[in-house]
């Protein structure tokens, strides 16, 4: 069995008649990159506020490297890098006052400190950038000046509350190659993330739905939950196109997806020409069908549907 570095028991949170986080049982491993995804207020703020030890729970238990976050908060704190997700660096201050503020913080002893802060900006790619005000960095060093300044204690556990979100797509490949770097040096990370891209790069995703993890697997496996195989459509008319497609012959079920639908069959190759002829004889124009593989977001689509369906 490997050795686990989170642990969460029947963790529940509530606000008056909210509640955030239902019950959650979680175990992430040691060494893993654990992905939680979920649309808006799922509870997977709440849910690494509690595990970061800065919230208390209001049932249930959690246990961060073997250490319980409530009666051992102190203990949980020195071994957690947290990235809050709207994390708010020192403007005014540059980028070497800002990682100094973190090292004094965390207590890092002076003669250690000057290598590590090295090391960190090397790591961050922002060496050249030492001086400058963190106001001034872009979106992208932002984000790289966050993570280095979680990281300045060494953390064995990190915890990062959507760390990408709002950044290009250049930074975000950036930003992943950092964490891809931290998770061969062997950290434990915990990542939410509302990008299904990034969602694919984690050793296991946990799909967090009202406040309950639904799903909880390896990327293939997750999709590999999807049934059937589908058609990719753009029909000149969305809304009736859905109604002329619900319940014909072979039709699992139809996403909304952009300006185009995603169909759900039973096989792809038997239904295309069918599903096109259903379409036409519906008076919708068909600007072009596919079949395509399904993705990682017509996975969590189609499950939190199916789960919609039993609440
Ligand atoms: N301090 C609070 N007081 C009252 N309700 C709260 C508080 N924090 C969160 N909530 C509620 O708890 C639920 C879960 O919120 P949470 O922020 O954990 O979701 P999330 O999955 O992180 O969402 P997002 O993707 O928008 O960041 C939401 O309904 C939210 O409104
Ligand atoms: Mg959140």
């Amino acid at each position: 069995m490997p050795e686990e570095a989170i642990r969460t028991q029947g963790l529940t949170k509530r606000f008056r008649n909210i509640v955030a986080v239902d019950h959650l049982d979680l175990t992430v491993f040691k060494g893993e990159i654990f992905g939680l995804v979920g649309p808006d207020g799922a509870g997977k703020t709440t849910t690494i506020r509690m595990l970061a030890s800065i919230m208390v729970p209001t049932e249930g238990k959690a246990f961060v490297g073997g250490y319980d976050v409530v009666a051992q908060a102190e203990e949980v704190k020195k071994i957690i890098g947290y990235m809050p997700q709207h994390f708010a660096l020192y403007g005014d201050l540059s980028v070497l006052e800002n990682l100094n503020f973190f090292a004094d913080l965390f207590e890092v002893p002076r003669r250690e400190r000057q290598e590590r802060i090295e090391r960190l900006l090397h790591f961050a790619r922002l060496r050249e950038f030492r001086s400058r005000r963190a106001a001034h960095l872009s979106g992208g060093m932002q984000k790289k000046l966050a993570l280095a300044c979680a990281l300045i204690h060494h953390p064995q556990v990190l915890l990062l509350d959507e760390p990408t979100t709002g950044v290009d797509p250049v930074s975000r490949r950036e930003f992943w190659d950092l964490i891809t770097e931290l998770h061969l040096q062997g950290t434990t990370i915990l990542i939410s993330t509302p990008y299904m891209d990034e969602a694919e790069r984690c050793s296991r995703v946990g799909l967090m739905y009202r406040g309950k993890l639904i799903i909880c697997d390896e990327p293939a496996r997750v999709k590999a939950m999807v049934q059937g195989e589908l058609l990719e459509v753009r029909p000149s008319d969305m809304q009736k196109a859905r109604q002329v497609l619900s319940g014909a012959e072979g039709v699992l079920e139809v996403q909304t997806y952009g300006d185009l639908l995603h169909i759900f069959v039973d096989d792809a190759v038997r239904r295309l020409e069918e599903v096109r002829r259903v379409l036409e004889a519906g008076g919708i124009k068909v600007y072009g069908i596919r079949k395509t593989r399904p993705k990682m977001e017509d996975a969590f689509i189609s499950l939190i549907g199916r789960m919609g369906e039993r609440i």
